[in-house]
């Protein structure tokens, strides 16, 4: 039998618990660095060799980190479900905790891409993290983070309102639903389905939208009980 088809976008409070800084929580990412300096298109044309000791410091701390037990009870829903994921978060704890079907919105921190050829994508290996405006891919072209900067266009989100119109279920964690398009994804959800939310501070959401207001280990537990068959 075919199985039901759970969609789930998750944001930076997904990986909080691993340890890792969310964006716009008091003391999180955009409160220690200016957002524009550091993740912008044009902050990225002033001060490139900014921008890549931002991401090599956030590759420093993402090989530290584990996945928790909000990641690897997605995994586990794979059991009853054909579980897509859908992130905007950079790091690759979904993959590592793994999860089949990871659709990365807002780029892969563990990435970088040729600026002349941008098909050209490299992954990163652990004594290789470190980026400059001086690196250099084997044709000689110089590298760029795979990020998507703000004022960037977001290639994903065609592919990743597909997925939602589809969904039987849709399961929306940790994310402030701040940055467009991604917050816009849950509009395109069919009428009707169960859709939950889980976020110890949740943003407004539309009726209807059940929310899990605790943390992501804690509200995936609550969202297998809930889900499974
Ligand atoms: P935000 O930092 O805006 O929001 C994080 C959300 O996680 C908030 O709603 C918190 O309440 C929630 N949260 C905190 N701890 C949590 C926990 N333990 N469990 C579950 N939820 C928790 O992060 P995003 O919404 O992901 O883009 O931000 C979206 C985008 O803005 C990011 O992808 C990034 C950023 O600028 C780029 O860098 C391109």
């Amino acid at each position: 039998m075919k199985k039901p088809r759970l969609v789930v976008l998750t944001g930076a409070g997904m990986s909080a618990e691993s340890g890792i800084s969310t964006f716009r929580d008091s003391g999180g990412l955009w409160d220690k660095y200016p957002v524009m300096e550091v993740a912008s298109h044009e902050g990225f044309v002033r001060n490139p060799a900014l921008i890549h000791e931002f991401y090599n410091t956030r590759r420093r701390e993402l090989v530290n980190a584990r996945p928790n037990a909000g990641h690897t009870g997605l995994k586990e829903l794979e059991q009853w479900y054909d579980v897509d994921i859908i992130t905007q978060n950079v790091d690759d704890l979904h993959e590592r905790a793994g999860s089949l079907k990871v659709l990365h919105l807002h780029g892969e921190l563990m990435k970088v891409r040729s600026m002349k050829h941008p098909e050209r994508v490299y992954t990163l290996g652990p004594d290789n993290l470190s980026t400059s405006v001086d690196t250099r891919d084997s044709y000689g072209d110089p590298v760029r983070p795979h990020i998507v900067f703000f004022q960037e266009a977001v290639p994903n989100i065609e592919p990743a309102i597909e997925l939602v119109e589809k969904a039987d279920v849709l399961v929306i964690i940790g994310t402030s639903m701040a940055v467009y398009p991604a917050a816009g994804l849950v509009n395109y959800a069919r009428r009707g389905i169960p859709v939950y939310y889980i976020d110890p501070n949740p943003a407004p959401v539309p009726d209807g939208v059940t929310v899990l207001r605790t943390t992501a280990t804690q509200g995936v537990k609550e969202l297998i009980d809930i889900l499974r068959p």
